[in-house]
Parts: C-alpha cells; structure tokens; sequence
C-alpha cells in the first residue's frame, strides 16, 4: 500500500515532498518518487527524532503494521509494532505541532479486524455493520488497531483539554479497510490473504487450497481503490468529518464465489478448501460486509467497482502484465 500511495502521491501532487520509510530499502522506481527512503522500524526513536529534525512533516501516513495472522502468532511484537509504533508516529506530529504551530494530518490505515462477532452465527445475523456496532475486537491486531484508532482520536479531539477550551492538537483520519486485493503484491501475514493468493495461484497456473471454507464472506476492495479512499479522505475540509475512522468496501464475496469468478477467468484453476481453525475462526469473528454510508456522506466516498469488473479492469490485466501472460 505504501509504494502504491507514493507513486499515486508524486503523481497528483508533483510538487509534495515525500520520505519513505520502510523495513527493506525502497525499490528504486518508488524511490525515484521521494526526496529520501530510508530503510528503518517505526519502533525506532532515535531514527523519527532525526527526521523530525530534519523535516516538516505536513501529511504522515502511517502504513507500518503487522497484520492479523502474524500479530496472533506474535501478540507482543505485534503491539509494539502496531500501537508502540503509531505511538511513535503521533509523538513526531506532536513535536511538528510545537515546533511549527500547525497542525499536521495522521492518516492510519485500519481495519474491519476492529470488529469482533461472537459466532458465526451472529455474523450471519448481523450481515452488513456499522461503525460503531461489534467493536469487540477478538484478535490482537483488531485489538491494535481500535486501541491506535483511539489514541488518534484523542490526540484530534481532546488532547490539551486542561490548557484549552478547543483541545485537539493533530488532524488524525483513518479508514476501516476490508480485504486488499493487488495484482502486482501478495500481502503476507493477513487473514484476508485467501483471496490475492488464489487469484495470483489462478495466474501463476497453479492449485489452490483455500485455508478458510468455502462459505466464508469478507468484503474486499482493489489496492487502487483503497489508494483512492486514502487520497479522497486527504482532501476533505476536516469540518465535513464526523468519525474518526470509516468504513469503504467495494464488494463482498463468499470464498467459494471469489474462486468461481477467477475460475472463469483462468479456467484452469483447481481449488481446495481446507480450513485451518484459528484462521477460520478469525474470518468467522469479522464482519460480512460493512457500511459506508457515513464516508458516502462525509467525503464523497463512492466504489467503483463490482467484483466482476475488479476482475476485468484492474486485476486480471494486471496479473496478465506482472506474470507476463499473453
Ligand atoms: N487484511 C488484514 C488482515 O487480514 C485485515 O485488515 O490481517
């Protein structure tokens, strides 16, 4: 998401300084698009000191996380990583406040982890949420996320509450995202990634076994889509936001109809379901579908696709250039 949100960056807004920072050194294309990448942890102190010392930062978009699998598999790294590091990131746009007297922008992605069903079939019941329904989050990354949600809200809304009779010192906006589908990336550590890796299985010719049943519905967007959401919760006037955090989806599939609707497309390919308990029991605690009826209404929030033409325009002509099918 964060290369994607440079390239989209540096294109729109040509004239924006922009510095990386990611674990691995920056591929030099998206580098291309920064004024300077580093190659660091959002753990490190030491490391946003010396950017705050030598950056203005406006806008800070704070992509760093440990998703959902890998979080439960390591629940201790995972909050250092996930709030310890959005911590850090709020800490830098604090000292950016005193140091400037303006107020910077914290955008964080979060996450339909957020929320936590008890059952399945109180998912089933409850069919598509809203933001403030089910926020019981069941898994330590959801758990990361709401806890990071609310220390951004603190810091818009309330932070200076005993010197100020309009406390807030950050402009903190975050988006719920569903599952994210790339053509060109395969994410690693999700719950969520049984849906890019069996459309990237389809392109690569190859089998798939599908760790959650066939029955099991999550909403999903395309990585552009979700790079749009970002941009278009940028550019709203902060006054027109009433929530902290939005719900944006684009379409919700059962497992079983992703997989028909690849089949169609790559009609060789041959899946299998086989679900893997702690990884079901994740997706049978998230949401089917959800709301967005409050970002339609405050940011002009509007997916544009369905499946089938997430499929046709954007992923599969994608996957087609990336595996260099004719
Ligand atoms: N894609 C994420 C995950 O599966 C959910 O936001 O962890």
């Amino acid at each position: 998401m964060g290369h994607g949100l440079i390239q989209a960056l540096a294109e729109r807004e040509p004239e924006c300084l922009i510095v990386g920072l990611d674990l691995q050194p920056i591929k030099d294309s998206i580098a291309a698009c920064c004024v300077e990448t580093l190659a660091g942890d959002v753990r490190d102190i030491g490391l946003l000191e010396d950017l705050a010392r030598r950056y203005r930062f406006e806008r800070i978009f704070h992509l760093a996380a440990m998703l959902s699998s890998s979080a439960e598999r390591a629940p201790l790294v995972a909050y250092d990583v996930n709030v310890g590091g959005t911590m850090n990131l709020l800490r830098l746009a604090l000292a950016e406040r005193d140091r400037t007297g303006v107020i910077p922008m914290v955008v964080l992605p979060s996450t339909i982890a957020v929320y936590g069903l008890p059952s399945l079939a109180a998912k089933v019941a409850a069919g598509t949420i809203s933001e403030t329904e089910f926020l019981e989050p069941r898994t330590m990354y959801g758990c990361n996320k709401l806890a990071a949600e609310h220390l951004g809200r603190y810091f818009n809304s309330h932070h200076g509450q005993f010197e100020s009779e309009s406390p807030g010192s950050l402009d903190f906006r975050s988006i719920r995202f569903p599952g994210i589908i790339s053509a060109e990336t395969l994410p690693t550590g999700g719950t969520t990634d049984y849906g890019p890796e069996m459309l990237h299985a389809a392109a690569r010719g190859e089998a798939y076994i599908s760790f959650v049943r066939a029955d099991s519905k999550l909403p999903f967007m395309t990585m552009p889509e979700a790079i749009r959401a970002i941009l278009e919760l940028t550019d709203a006037p902060r006054a027109n936001l009433t929530r902290g955090a939005y719900n944006v989806r684009s379409f919700a599939p059962t497992a079983a109809e992703l997989a028909e609707a690849i089949r169609v497309r790559f009609p060789a390919l041959e899946v299998a379901f086989d679900p893997t308990p702690g990884r079901q029991r994740i997706v049978d605690g998230w949401p089917a579908d959800v709301d967005d009826a409050a970002a339609r209404i405050d940011w002009g929030w509007v997916p544009t696709h369905t499946l089938d033409s997430a499929l046709d325009e954007y992923l599969i002509p994608g996957l087609r250039a990336h595996y260099g099918i004719a």
